[in-house]
């Protein structure tokens, strides 16, 4: 049942590394045996962890999150505008449903758009805003960042030319490399095709403000706007709000805001603890001016800056509260803030296994009260928190994020467990999609 990465275990290791001493390797040899050894040892006693819930199909939501959306929509009562891209692919959903047997059968792929919605989405997008484009445009970005990415571009290139020559990839293999992690810059290299496009957003209407948005979104920890900067353009109507504690990266996603003539995004700072959240959520005159220091320090002539400043008082004021990557505990504050605001809530979590008892932030792990009937939070952490991600146990993974959704279900949300497609894109692509079922006072106590 468990499924784990192919890490080398004690048991694949060469035959040279492990009983000849002549071996140059030999120490070297020695130091893999006993960090794979290790490793074994956690992989067995996280099995035996998962090995204490009941039988999958006994596992509380299990049986809602298999239903197909033609048995029942129960999990789905508030769609809005943004469901086109959270849809999920309905193919195959009653085959799954008989052999389900594991917990990754959970999550399912968040479904690929029609290629014309595709394009029509992707036209509306400045350059500037599109993740892979502009991530270091010299428009937005600082000398030293543009060298740092200058270097790490000339270096990734001298390594495909080695692997080339060396014949272990080809050049169209390499082509497909340099597209996808190489050009960063506009001006990193003269062998690139870096993509000139012109900004295709000259449409005013897709801009314009609109003071009556019916849908506003929250993007914690957006860091420079990868997201939201590109989804903004297409869904004019509604409000963006991005926040995160870096001031750095906030600069970058104004400037990108700013150079995309965006009207519907705003930019906030702040810095997330379990202590601060009810201020967020639940603002005073007084708390206002501590959310609002962009408008402090950032150019009088920005949009984003004019607008956050007219409408501050609902800048918490948000109906979909998203986190992508939210580091470790991070996630468990954005889901946090949408049940204290009463919001529906995406998130695709990232690190667990940065997730210490001192980086917990005072949070109990297991979320679930049903999973700490059956796990401690000594466990949680040492053990499968960090397999998660040391040791790329997929199950342990799977069975985080599951815990997390059943906090939220305890809480009051109806949940839809997902996954970014495709899944290589990145190992964190679990995706919790909340979306509040009973009356806000209802909820209970963390
Ligand atoms: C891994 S990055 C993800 C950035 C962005 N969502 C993306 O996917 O491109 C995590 C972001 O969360 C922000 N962050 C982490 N802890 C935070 C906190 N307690 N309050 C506000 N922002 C935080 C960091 O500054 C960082 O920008």
């Amino acid at each position: 049942m468990l499924t784990t990465a192919p890490i080398p275990s004690s048991s694949t290791l060469r035959q040279s590394d492990r009983d000849d001493p002549d071996d140059p390797d030999y120490r070297l040899g020695h130091k893999r045996r006993q960090q794979a050894r290790r490793q074994d040892r956690k992989r067995e006693a996280v099995q035996l962890l998962l090995e204490r819930l009941p039988p999958f199909h006994e596992l509380p939501l299990v049986s809602i999150l298999l239903k197909t959306d033609t048995d029942s929509d129960t999990t789905n009562t508030n769609a809005n505008s943004t469901s086109v891209i959270i849809e999920e692919e309905k193919n195959n959903e009653k085959n799954k449903k008989k052999s389900s047997t594991q917990l990754s059968d959970l999550y399912q792929p968040i479904c690929r758009l029609d290629e014309d919605v595709t394009n029509e989405f992707w036209s509306k997008v400045p350059t500037i805003c599109n993740p892979n484009k502009a991530v270091m445009e010299e428009k937005i970005s600082d000398e030293r960042d543009l060298m740092r990415e200058r270097y790490r571009s000339d270096k990734y290139r001298r390594k495909l030319r080695k692997q080339m020559e060396r014949g272990d990839i080809n050049q169209t293999q390499v082509d497909k490399l340099w597209e996808k992690h190489g050009k960063r810059t506009t001006n990193t290299n003269t062998n690139t095709n870096i993509d000139t496009t012109e900004d295709t957003t000259e449409d005013t209407d897709t801009n314009k403000t609109n003071d009556n948005s019916q849908a506003k979104q929250q993007n914690f920890g957006c860091g420079s706007g990868n997201l939201c900067l590109a989804l903004a353009p297409y869904f004019s109507q509604v409000r963006f709000v991005l926040v995160d504690k870096k001031s750095y990266s906030l600069k970058l996603a104004e400037r990108r805001a700013r150079d995309a003539g965006l009207k519907n995004v705003q930019i906030m700072e702040y810095e997330f603890s379990p202590s601060n959240l009810e201020d967020f959520c639940i603002p005073s005159m007084s708390r206002l001016s501590t959310m609002i220091p962009t408008a402090q320090h950032n150019d009088e002539h920005s949009t984003t800056t004019v607008q956050q400043q007219q409408s501050s008082s609902s800048s918490t004021d948000f109906d979909i509260a998203i986190g992508l990557h939210c580091c470790g505990s991070f996630t468990d504050m954005v889901m946090m803030i949408a049940k204290l605001r009463g919001a529906d809530c995406i998130v695709c979590p990232c690190c667990n296994g940065a997730m210490t008892s001192e980086t917990t932030c005072g949070y109990e792990y297991p979320r679930s009260s049903y999973v700490r009937k059956l796990i401690n939070q000594d466990e949680y952490l040492s053990l499968l928190s960090r397999a998660a991600d040391d040791l790329g146990s997929y199950e342990a993974k799977c069975f985080v994020e599951y815990d997390r959704a059943l906090w939220a279900n305890e809480n009051g949300y109806n949940v839809k467990l997902l996954k970014l497609s495709p899944e290589e894109s990145t190992p964190k692509h679990h995706v919790l999609y909340l979306t509040k079922q009973i009356q806000k006072g209802e909820e209970h106590e963390d």
